[in-house]
């Protein structure tokens, strides 16, 4: 049966007791911020699939969050998140509360996300990767299984992330990379609903009609896909005419860019056919909610 525990010092003897329990030769850890749904059920399944051992952190990290109206209002659902993970098959919950993630406060040294944080979600979310960078540094810390397999470490150390965020997982995979975190990223593609409508946290708060109007995101991604695998010119103007015919929706971003350094890709938006690639992305509020999404673009 699953587990929950509350503090760093239960997730090590835990995580050390299931794995040598189990075999020990890999940990999957999916950071959470919790009211979890199917996408987030989804990364759990994915890591249960691949690992010995399976932990879920469920922390809405105060960091990341622009005003404190937003954090307060962000679903707590501990709960109903307990029966979905232990329905996957998830081995151990850490949901700490903010002073032990933060004893001393708001933390003096921090993770910057640099520019790679600053363009697309970071331009209108100041400082929201690095709070989210900063965490997610920490909580990789906390559930890095300890020593060899046979003292109850882990051999393998996967994380998983959801493609929803692109650019969360982009600068994950840069933070790794640069600052040498043992653990492997994992990847999973974005859960939608059946109507295409990414899943996320937020969508709760749209009303029937404002639903109804952000599916038309998914419809301008799902048009660059088809002209992209075409080979066609994915003529990303009349994509972003799409969605600015839909009164309901109010624009902030839409374009092509590459997956890594999500850098615009001018050139494959022109009138010669797509090759390579990309990533497109988008950003739109939808009455109260601000809605992003992006799908991979591969030809
Ligand atoms: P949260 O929004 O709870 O998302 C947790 C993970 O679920 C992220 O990796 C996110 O990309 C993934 N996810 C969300 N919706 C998804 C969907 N529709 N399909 C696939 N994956 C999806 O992202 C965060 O929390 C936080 O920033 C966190 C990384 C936990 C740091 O606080």
């Amino acid at each position: 049966a699953i587990k929950l525990v509350t503090t760093a010092a239960e997730l090590r003897s835990e995580g050390a007791r299931l794995l040598k329990e189990k075999g020990g030769s890999s940990l999957g850890f999916v950071p959470t911020m919790g009211a979890l749904h199917s996408g987030h059920a989804t990364l759990a399944r994915t890591a249960v699939a691949a690992n010995d051992v399976t932990a879920v952190s469920i922390f809405v990290n105060p960091l990341q969050f622009g005003d404190a109206v937003d954090l307060d209002r962000y679903p707590r659902t501990l709960e109903a998140d307990m029966e979905l993970l232990d329905a996957e098959g998830v081995d151990l919950v850490f949901a700490p509360a903010v002073e032990e993630v933060y004893p001393d406060g708001q933390p003096l040294v921090r993770v910057t996300s640099g520019p790679l944080g600053e363009k697309w979600e970071g331009a209108s979310r100041p400082g929201h990767f690095d709070g989210a960078l900063t965490v997610v540094a920490k909580l990789l810390h906390y559930a890095l299984p300890a020593g060899p397999a046979a003292d109850g470490g882990a051999a393998a150390y996967r994380a998983y992330f959801g493609q929803k965020d692109a650019q969360q997982l982009a600068l994950v995979r840069r933070m790794v990379t640069d600052l040498n975190f043992p653990v492997e990223i994992v990847a999973v593609p974005t859960v939608r609903a059946e109507d295409g409508l990414a899943l996320s946290s937020r969508n709760r708060f749209l009303s029937a009609e404002e639903r109804e109007a952000a599916l038309v995101l998914a419809r301008a991604l799902r048009l660059l896909e088809q002209r992209a695998s075409a080979h066609e010119p994915l003529d990303l103007p009349s994509a972003v005419e799409l969605v600015r015919s839909q009164p309901l929706v109010e624009l902030d971003y839409f374009d092509v860019v590459d997956p890594r350094t999500l850098e615009p890709l001018a050139e494959n938006c022109q009138d010669t056919p797509f090759r390579g690639e990309g990533l497109a992305i988008i950003a739109a509020k939808v009455g109260p909610v601000r809605l992003i999404d992006n799908i991979p673009l591969d030809s």
